[in-house]
């Protein structure tokens, strides 16, 4: 699948939390190829984030790798600030970073339950806040985009599908929703899009066990009317469309990438 040609995005600033791998690495490439400079969020695999750079800076983009764990609070202002210091602001933020720790419900710890939430739901509200904060502050570049800065919000299909045995992951992710919806609204105002993307199942390290032999494959295949799983890259490029002034007039929107997952595909027959 080919990676957009188009300058879309170019002089922009973006930051993709948990840039280094799966999904968020996808992302920041392609926005890297659309002309966005990328700073690429990480944990602790720092050799990956630092190999990326490269790949981009190889490419001809621009890119830098910064530690954070989006859990916490200081560590977020900081990477805002060093990001924000290096760049002169920030015009796109793809909060992507995000865990999964599966247990049937009643063998799964607080532990578990906190970790999810804390990444997948209170990283998104610490990044969000600082990335609203830097574009309330800077307003409108119109050279740059027609809106002060732009929020993609990575969720999942499980914002809507429940999912047994992933009671945290959906949860958070169910919260997710609405924390994306109500910050659209709340910040529409001030020229600020906040949108989502939930992936179906996508050929990444997360769910590896779900894709990686023929039988594992066919099963999840079973799930999917359009009959294959889905590339990072069908993020990156949507990630790129809703970042860009050609989703100007959408606020608070999730578009679902999923090959159809989320068509109820139990009924293609039947009902
Ligand atoms: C999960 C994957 C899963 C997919 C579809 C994603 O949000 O992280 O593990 O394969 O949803 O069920």
């Amino acid at each position: 699948m080919p990676l957009p040609t188009e300058k879309v995005l170019q002089g922009q600033r973006a930051l993709v939390t948990g840039g280094n791998s799966g999904i968020g690495a996808a992302v920041a490439h392609t926005l890297a190829m659309a002309g966005a400079k990328v700073a690429i969020n990480y944990l602790s695999d720092r050799s990956s984030a630092e190999s990326l750079v490269q790949k981009i800076k190889t490419a001809g983009g621009e890119a830098l790798a910064v530690q954070a764990d989006v859990s916490q609070e200081q560590a977020v202002q900081e990477m805002f600030q060093s990001v924000i210091q290096t760049w002169g602001s920030l015009d796109i933020l793809v909060a992507n970073a995000g865990v999964q720790q599966d247990a049937p419900l009643p063998e799964m710890s607080l532990a578990q339950w906190n970790q999810v939430l804390a990444v997948n739901l209170t990283g998104q509200f610490l990044c969000a806040r600082e990335a609203v904060r830097e574009f309330v502050r800077r307003g409108v570049t119109p050279e740059l985009s027609c809106a002060a800065g732009k929020i993609i919000c990575i969720s999942s299909v499980h914002d809507i599908i429940p999912w047994a045995g992933h009671v945290n992951y959906a949860a958070s992710k169910g919260g997710l929703l609405m924390f994306m919806k109500s910050l659209a609204q709340e910040v529409a105002s001030e020229k600020i899009r906040v949108n989502g993307i939930s992936p179906g199942a996508i050929r990444t390290p997360i769910n590896r066990v779900a894709w990686d032999t023929p039988e594992a494959e066919a099963e999840l295949l079973t799930l999917i009317p359009y009959g294959r799983v889905g590339d990072p890259i069908d993020i990156g490029r949507t990630a790129v469309w809703l970042a860009s002034d050609a989703s100007d007039y959408i606020i608070g929107t999730t578009l679902y990438v999923d090959g159809g997952m989320t068509l109820y595909p139990g009924f293609q027959e039947g009902g």
